[in-house]
């Protein structure tokens, strides 16, 4: 078998015409702030990519950049500041945060109705318990790239490799509110291979290259690679792709499969924020 490539890009380019003409619609335009503090290179790619975004869907963003020094009060009264905001319906603090701010206080700050991310606690909260109004970005793509291609996630054997609050938990409960039976698999699991070739849905978010390899994986899976590692130049996910491929009912590449839906859904999630004002 040779796997159907899953084409992230091609999904996203449909959902963010959508959104435009969704937006043009709209009397008063949708608004997001993006917050980024320090100098990381890649977040700063990120944040870039996520602002042209907004810009050709017709939505009003704004980049709020803060030193790699600037303290936790700071970085709150911004916060503050933005969430009274009337202008902006849509809230996005860049992860990871430096250090020495404290990333769950920063999160839990971000007005709930506000939080693009669904990285509130409150609203991490609802998503464990089953209510989906706000969902993180990256999680959100990947259950409707699946979706996109009809494969069907109910009842079937789901393995998260991965536990982030970004990605991995947030995905696994979407895949359980889906009725799929979960496993989530992290750096202390033993055995891995053990849980991933029983895998009907394998979800790679880890952040090493290649890691998954072919003997990993099941005849006929769906298989989501979030991995992005800068890799003598290339982005290299975390699925060993041309091996993988042989043996996946489907595959995402890397670039083109999951990181085009994250922006995607973003400016989904901000559409959504400026509908619950
Ligand atoms: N860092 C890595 N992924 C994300 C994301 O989806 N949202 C934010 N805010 N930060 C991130």
């Amino acid at each position: 078998m040779t796997a159907t490539i899953l084409d992230g890009k091609a999904v996203a380019e449909r959902i963010k015409a959508a959104v435009k003409a969704e937006v043009a619609k709209r009397r008063e335009k949708p608004g997001l702030a993006a917050v980024i503090v320090g100098e990381n290179p890649a977040s700063r790619v990120y944040v870039g990519m996520k602002q042209k975004a907004c810009e050709e869907a017709g939505i009003y963003s704004e980049l709020h950049k803060l030193p790699e020094k600037a303290t936790e009060k700071e970085l709150l009264q911004l916060i503050e500041r933005l969430n009274e905001d009337r202008k902006i319906h849509a809230i996005l603090v860049q992860l990871p945060l430096p250090k020495h701010i404290n990333e769950e206080k920063i999160l839990a700050a971000v007005a709930v109705e506000k939080d693009v991310d669904g990285f509130n606690p409150v609203n991490a909260g609802k998503l464990a318990a089953g209510n989906e109004e706000a969902v993180p970005c990256t999680p959100k793509g990947i259950i409707r790239l699946l979706e996109e291609h009809k494969f069907e996630i109910g009842g079937k054997n789901a393995v998260v490799v991965g536990r982030s609050n970004i990605v991995g938990r947030p995905v696994a409960m979407m895949l359980l509110n889906r009725d799929a039976t979960v496993t989530i698999c992290h750096s202390k699991t033993k055995d891995l291979k053990q849980h991933t070739k029983n895998a009907d849905i394998l979800i790679a978010a880890v952040g090493k290259p290649k890691m998954i390899t072919a003997d990993m994986v099941k005849d006929g899976a769906a298989v989501i690679d979030v991995g992005t590692t800068k890799l003598g130049g290339k982005l290299t996910g975390d699925v060993d792709f041309e091996a993988v491929k042989k043996k996946a009912a489907c595959i995402t590449p890397v670039p083109g499969g999951v990181g085009p839906m994250t922006i995607a859904m973003l400016l989904e999630n901000t559409i959504e924020r400026h509908n619950v004002r």
